[in-house]
């Protein structure tokens, strides 16, 4: 099965189920400021799926460009991709859910179509909850198809509900479908979707409810489906590959990124394979960002596209890539993909020229950082040390002024030891927020007016993410730029996609209001014990600044701090989280930007 093979195959077979098949839209959604990308492919369906007539009809179906960059940390293992092809279909208030299940085992299973073995099979169900009842409908439809019990696994809303694409909108129950990639001599008698050898292909989403921005679930008048299997997952699966990167979409890319190394890609855990994959998979979702011609910057869209680059760059140099090497990787992703996706084609001058630029822009940073690598194994040296021996605040510096990633420390230090670098880091970032306090303070610091609005955004920041997460949350660490900023803050567990929008929201909500935000000098003791917030283990004095964000009757926000901050929330303009990742030991970073 070729790509093209299975993107007609996918259609036709739909097409015969009576949809019409719709050009698929922008990766940039052109309506909707809530979310950066395009997501999946109901994101630009949404007035429909609320009710709103299709020119189309009732049965759609389509191939939508995607981008994910909630997942751009899975990116790196065999089934995870930040750019994706979804094969989507909808029933706009028809079908539901027993014909969509018979259809999804018919185009899976059929020798007519794509002919996987049933008995790869497994499949899970919404168990419900408060806001639904379990869905016995679907569990039966896939039953009577001969899908045995143990292959059925009724999961939370965390795993079988899907949606909203943003902070509000249609949602709802899902049943998603799995292969099993493993070893075919012994496909296990029961489904476990802990098992990563059981591979999410498809999801057939029952689309019922409208998501409020209460939090509540509403139930829709009209009953949708919504039908999306990945296409890189889809191929691997029927060529018989566990890996979507051994598939026809990246083998030209791999092939390149071969030479360009001297690596060779062997589809296994292993680091130089990781790299591989991720330089691959960040290649090609840039080469398709850039084609819509985003400029890589500092703030939104622009932010993840320069990430994207930096990244492949870095995964570029572990390899062993010592020259610029992206533009090349872009010109195979036009050339593999410029058929179907003409504006590859048509943007590659934009393409080629934005990717040097970034690509010498940030070689030059990592250069500089290459430099001051060999000046510690020099002084190693000359003191007798091993060369490989870094310490925790030699890495750290090389982390924090020279943009040198963690994997790159490790690759130059044989001899490094990761967690005195993090205790390094976070006591870094304590001492720049309590220096620039001090400093704010003596009025030597830089007083720009995007720094101060970054500040007060870390205060609504740290009691959006207590209202919404738990009062457990403290802020770690902070750091401010004058284009994004970045918060440390302790949290043990997961934190779910719909609790970082509602962070953002609640933040959004208070700088709407233009609350004032208020300075009080009190003693540190009286600050303590009317429970104003300070950050852990830092030292303040006998006096201390009091700021807070009062909303109505309710303080909103009481923190201790140096200052300065804006004199109303409105002045913040929006807010917007970028980026979310753990950092070890139960702190969670938050990157933001205000725009
Ligand atoms: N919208 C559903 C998904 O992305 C189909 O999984």
């Amino acid at each position: 099965m070729t790509a093209d093979g299975l993107r007609k195959k996918y259609l036709e077979f739909f097409v015969s189920k009576g949809h019409a098949v719709i050009p698929g839209a922008s990766l940039i959604p052109e309506h909707d400021p809530s979310v950066l990308f395009t997501t999946a492919g109901m994101h630009p369906l949404v007035p429909f799926l609320l009710g709103e007539k299709h020119p189309a009809g009732k049965r759609i179906t389509n191939i939508q460009k995607c981008v994910r960059t909630d997942d751009i940390d899975e990116v790196g293992d065999f089934i995870h991709h930040t750019f994706f092809e979804m094969m989507g279909s909808w029933s706009l208030g028809d079908y539901f859910k027993k014909e969509i299940i018979e259809w999804s085992y018919e185009f899976m299973t059929s020798s007519q179509w794509l002919g996987l073995e049933p008995q790869n099979l497994g499949v899970s169900v919404f168990e419900g909850d408060s806001d639904a009842p379990v869905d016995q409908e679907a569990y039966e439809a896939w039953r009577a198809l001969g899908i045995p019990e143990k292959r059925i696994a009724k999961l939370p809303k965390k795993a079988n509900w899907w949606g909203p694409a943003g902070i509000t909108g249609p949602c709802g129950p899902d049943t998603e479908m799995f292969y099993w990639t493993g070893d075919d001599s012994a496909v296990p008698v029961e489904f476990d979707p802990e098992d990563v050898r059981w591979v999410e292909i498809g999801n057939d989403v029952f689309m019922q409810y409208n998501k409020t921005a209460q939090g509540s679930y509403e139930l829709l008048e009209q009953k949708n489906v919504d039908v999306g299997w990945g296409l890189d997952r889809m191929l691997a699966v029927t060529n018989g590959y566990y890996d979507d990167y051994k598939t026809e979409q990246f083998a030209p890319i791999i092939e390149e990124i071969e030479r360009l190394s001297g690596k060779v890609y062997q589809s296994t855990q292993q680091e130089d394979d990781y790299a591989i994959r991720v330089i691959a998979d960040h290649i090609r979702a840039a080469a398709f960002l850039l084609a819509e011609k985003l400029e890589p910057s500092n703030t939104e869209q622009g932010y993840i596209l320069r990430r994207l680059i930096r990244r492949a760059v870095r995964y570029g140099r572990q390899i062993g890539i010592k020259d610029v090497f992206l533009g090349t990787l872009a010109d195979v992703v036009a050339k593999k993909y410029g058929q179907v996706y003409p504006e590859l084609r048509d943007s590659f001058d934009f393409i080629q020229e934005r990717i040097a630029r970034e690509e010498e822009k940030f070689g030059k940073t990592l250069g500089k950082g290459l430099i001051e690598a060999n000046k510690i194994k020099e002084q190693n040296l000359a003191a007798g040390l091993e060369s490989g021996h870094v310490t925790g605040a030699q890495a750290s510096t090389l982390y924090q002024s020279y943009g040198f990633p963690k994997e790159m420390i490790k690759e130059e230090f044989s001899d490094f030891d990761e967690e005195e670098f993090e205790k390094e880091l976070k006591k870094h970032q304590e001492l720049s927020r309590a220096g620039s306090g001090q400093k704010f303070k003596g009025g030597l610091a830089d007083h720009s007016e995007q720094t101060t609005k970054y500040h007060t955004a870390t205060h609504l920041l740290q009691a959006a993410l207590r209202q919404i997460l738990g009062k457990h949350v403290r802020q770690m660490g902070s750091n401010i730029t004058a284009e994004r900023m970045r918060f440390d803050f302790s949290h043990p567990g997961d934190i779910t996609y719909d609790q970082i929008k509602a962070v953002e929201a609640l933040v959004n909500e208070k700088i709407k209001k233009d609350l004032p935000v208020q300075k009080q000098e009190m003693s540190n003791k009286e600050a303590d014990q009317s429970g104003v917030l300070s950050v852990p283990r830092v030292v303040y004095g006998a006096l201390v600044s009091v700021y807070s964000v009062t909303d109505g009757d309710i303080v909103f926000s009481k923190e201790k701090c140096g200052g300065p901050h804006v004199s109303r929330t409105r002045e913040l303009g929006e807010f917007k989280i970028v980026k979310l990742e753990s950092i070890g030991q139960g702190i969670k970073r938050i990157k933001a930007v205000l725009v």
